[in-house]
């Protein structure tokens, strides 16, 4: 479970303070698929942020799975973050000069050693049908590929928590429905749960529960 309560967040900028966040409360349980929609500039990706222990919010509490990990020191909160949450960005942040393998793989390069890490990545590839693309480069790829790249990368570490920033919103009508189903099928499997932040109406609504983001808050669609 995940339990965000009264955050707060207020950027210091050379023009002066600008509040993004006042008292968003946020519980999720497993399985959750939740989403966030909302203008650009209203904070969706200041608070997937926080929620990923990217940012720190000015105030509020985060409780997540019985810890607090903003409690934690910086390299715990590494730590914390990267066995338990897993990102996918709107650009999929790739890095250029592995191969689509390593890519997967690089979540796993850190911490305890994991033999099974490998096959685990190519299970993942063939999942999302990219089997053929193992020893590919990121630029010898489509945008829907390289989004696949980043599904696969995102749930190597089996994380507990999915997050999704706009992961559609670099490609077409077609390719996003495609990358939406796929996300959708492997997180329901791992059951982890998903959050996703999105401007796309069609895919917010493939989440159950449906958010909003009006006057730095949060509101619930009924
Ligand atoms: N690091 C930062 N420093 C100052 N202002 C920021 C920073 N990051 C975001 N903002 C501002 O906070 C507001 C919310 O940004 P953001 O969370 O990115 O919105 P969204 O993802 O909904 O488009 C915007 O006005 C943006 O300019
Ligand atoms: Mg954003």
């Amino acid at each position: 479970m995940i339990n965000l309560k009264q955050i707060a967040k207020v950027y210091s900028t050379a023009a002066g303070q600008l509040p993004v966040l006042e008292a968003v409360d946020l519980m999720i349980v497993p399985d959750d698929r939740v989403s966030i929609v909302g203008p650009s500039g209203s904070g969706k990706s200041t608070l997937l942020h926080i929620l990923g222990l990217l940012d720190t919010p000015t105030s509020g509490t985060l409780e997540f799975d019985g810890q607090w990990p903003l409690e934690l020191d910086e390299a715990a909160q590494a730590r914390f973050r990267n066995e338990k949450i897993g990102f996918i960005f709107q650009d999929h942040c790739l890095l250029p000069q592995c191969t689509v393998l390593e890519n997967v793989l690089a979540p796993t390069l850190v911490g305890k050693s994991d033999p099974a890490a490998k096959d685990r990545a190519q299970e993942l590839l063939r999942r999302v049908g990219l089997t053929s693309r193992l020893q590919h480069r990121p630029a010898e790829l489509s945008g829907g590929e390289k989004q696949r790249v980043a599904i696969a990368r995102a749930l190597i570490r089996q994380p507990k928590l999915l997050l999704c920033d706009e992961p559609t919103g670099n490609l077409d009508e077609r390719t996003a429905a495609e990358v939406t189903d796929l996300l959708l099928e492997l997180q329901h499997e791992a059951g982890n749960i998903i959050v996703v932040v999105t401007h796309s109406k069609t895919l917010a609504q493939r989440m159950d529960r449906q958010f909003a983001m009006v006057n730095r808050r949060l509101e619930e669609a009924q």
